[in-house]
C-alpha cells in the first residue's frame, strides 16, 4: 500500500492537488492499488495555523512516506514576515529533511502547444530538456550567511556557495544515468571562469564521466553562455546539469520555453521524495477554478514511475493529457483562438474521461 503525504499548500496549490487526487483515485481501482493518503498543513496555511511554515509532524510523517506530493506555497500576505517564517523556508526545510538532493524538471515543448511559446515555433518544436539541479546544497544552504550590521548606516549582507566532491559526485551521477535512458547527452553547467567552487564542479563532473559513463557526452557550459544557448537552440540540450542557484534559474527559463508554467511538473528525490509543480501558489487566481492542474497531473506521473514502481499508470496519465489538448482544450494559461476553454476542475474531469475510455 503506497503511502503519500499530500501537502497542497497555498493558493491554486488547493485546486490542482484535488484534481490530481481524483485521477489518483481513478488509477488506483484501475490498477489494483490503494493509496493511503493522508493530508497536512504546508507553506502559508500552516502559518495561520501554527506560525511556522511546517511542523516537526508534517516533516517526520515525510519522511515515513513513500512519497510526498505538493501543491504550491506562498502568497502576499506571508510575503513580509523574517526569513526562517517565509512559506519558502518550509519549501527548503522539508527537501533538506528528505536528503532530496536531486531535482528533475523536464521541459518538453508539446507539438500542440508550440504556438504558445514566445519563441518561434520552429526554434522550439521538439524541445525536450530534462534540467537536473542539485537542491540541497550550493548556496541556498551554505554558511556563513547573514546581514550584519558593520557600522552606522552600513551593513553586509553575505552567504556562501559551496559544493563538496561527494555532493557533486552524487548529482552528477543522477544526471549521467538519465541521460543514458534518454539521447546520451549532458550539459554541466558552471562558472569556472570566475568561482573556485565552479572549478571543482567541473574537475568532478568531468571525472565521474571518464570513470563511470564514458557512453555518455558531455559538454560545459558557463551559466551565462548556456542561458543564452537554451534560447537559441533549445532542441540541442538532452540533459541539463546545474547547482542549486544556476538550475533554479535555467529551470525558469527551460520552462517558459515550453509556452506554460503551468505545464511543468518536478522530482526531488534522494532518501525521500517530493514532487511538486513547477508553479507557485499564483494567489492572484486562486480559488477562480481556472488554474492548469497539468503540471500537477504530469507530477504525479512522475510520482507514480520514480517513487511508486506504477510506470504505466504514471503512462496513462501522460497520454490523457496529450489526447485532451490534442482535442483543443485549454485552460487559460495556454489557451489561444480556436481552441476551447476551460477550467480547472474541468480539465481534471475530460482526463479523467479519457484514463477511463
Ligand atoms: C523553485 C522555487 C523555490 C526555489 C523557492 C520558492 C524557494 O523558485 O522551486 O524553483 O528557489 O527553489
Ligand atoms: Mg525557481
Amino acid at each position: 500500500m503506497p503511502r503519500v503525504l499530500v501537502l497542497p499548500g497555498d493558493g491554486i496549490g488547493v485546486e490542482v492537488t484535488k484534481v490530481s487526487l481524483d485521477i489518483l483515485e481513478i488509477l488506483g481501482k484501475k490498477h489494483g492499488v490503494e493509496f493511503e493518503f493522508e493530508t497536512g498543513l504546508f507553506g502559508g496555511s500552516s502559518i495561520d495555523a501554527h506560525g511556522i511554515p511546517v511542523t516537526k509532524e508534517v516533516l517526520d510523517k515525510a519522511k515515513a512516506s513513500d512519497a510526498v506530493l505538493m501543491g504550491a506555497v506562498g502568497g502576499p500576505k506571508w510575503e513580509n514576515l523574517e526569513h526562517a517564517k517565509k512559506p519558502e523556508s518550509g519549501l527548503l526545510a522539508i527537501r533538506k529533511e528528505l536528503d532530496a538532493f536531486a531535482n528533475l524538471r523536464p521541459a518538453v515543448v508539446y507539438p500542440a502547444l508550440a504556438d504558445a511559446s514566445t519563441l518561434k515555433r520552429d526554434v522550439v518544436e521538439g524541445t525536450d530538456i530534462m534540467v537536473v539541479r542539485e537542491l540541497t546544497g550550493g548556496i541556498y544552504f551554505g554558511t556563513p550567511r547573514g546581514i550584519d550590521k558593520i557600522s552606522d548606516g552600513e551593513e553586509k549582507g553575505y552567504n556562501t556557495l559551496v559544493y563538496t566532491t561527494h555532493e557533486i559526485e552524487r548529482i552528477a551521477r543522477v544526471a549521467f544515468d538519465i541521460a543514458r535512458k534518454r539521447k546520451k547527452r549532458v550539459t554541466s553547467i558552471d562558472k569556472a571562469n570566475v568561482l573556485e567552487v565552479m572549478q571543482l564542479w567541473r574537475t568532478i563532473v568531468t571525472k565521474v564521466r571518464e570513470e563511470e559513463y564514458p557512453d555518455v557526452e558531455l559538454e560545459h557550459l558557463y551559466v551565462d553562455n548556456a542561458a543564452m544557448q537554451l534560447i537559441r537552440r533549445p532542441k540541442s540540450f538532452d540533459v541539463m546539469l546545474a547547482g542549486n542557484l544556476f538550475g533554479d534559474i535555467i529551470s525558469d527559463e527551460a520552462a517558459q520555453l515550453t509556452g506554460s508554467l503551468g505545464m511543468l511538473p518536478s522530482a526531488s528525490i534522494g532518501k525521500g521524495a517530493l514532487y511538486e509543480p513547477v508553479h507557485g501558489s499564483a494567489p492572484d487566481i486562486a480559488g477562480q477554478d481556472i488554474a492548469n492542474p497539468i503540471a500537477s497531473l504530469l507530477t504525479t506521473a512522475m510520482m507514480l514511475k520514480y517513487s511508486l514502481n506504477l510506470d504505466k499508470a504514471a503512462v496513462e496519465i501522460e497520454d490523457a493529457v496529450k489526447r485532451v489538448l490534442e482535442k483543443g482544450y485549454r485552460t487559460a494559461d495556454i489557451y489561444q483562438e480556436g481552441t476551447k476553454k476551460v477550467g480547472c476542475a474541468e480539465m481534471g474531469r475530460l482526463v479523467a474521461e479519457e484514463l477511463n475510455g
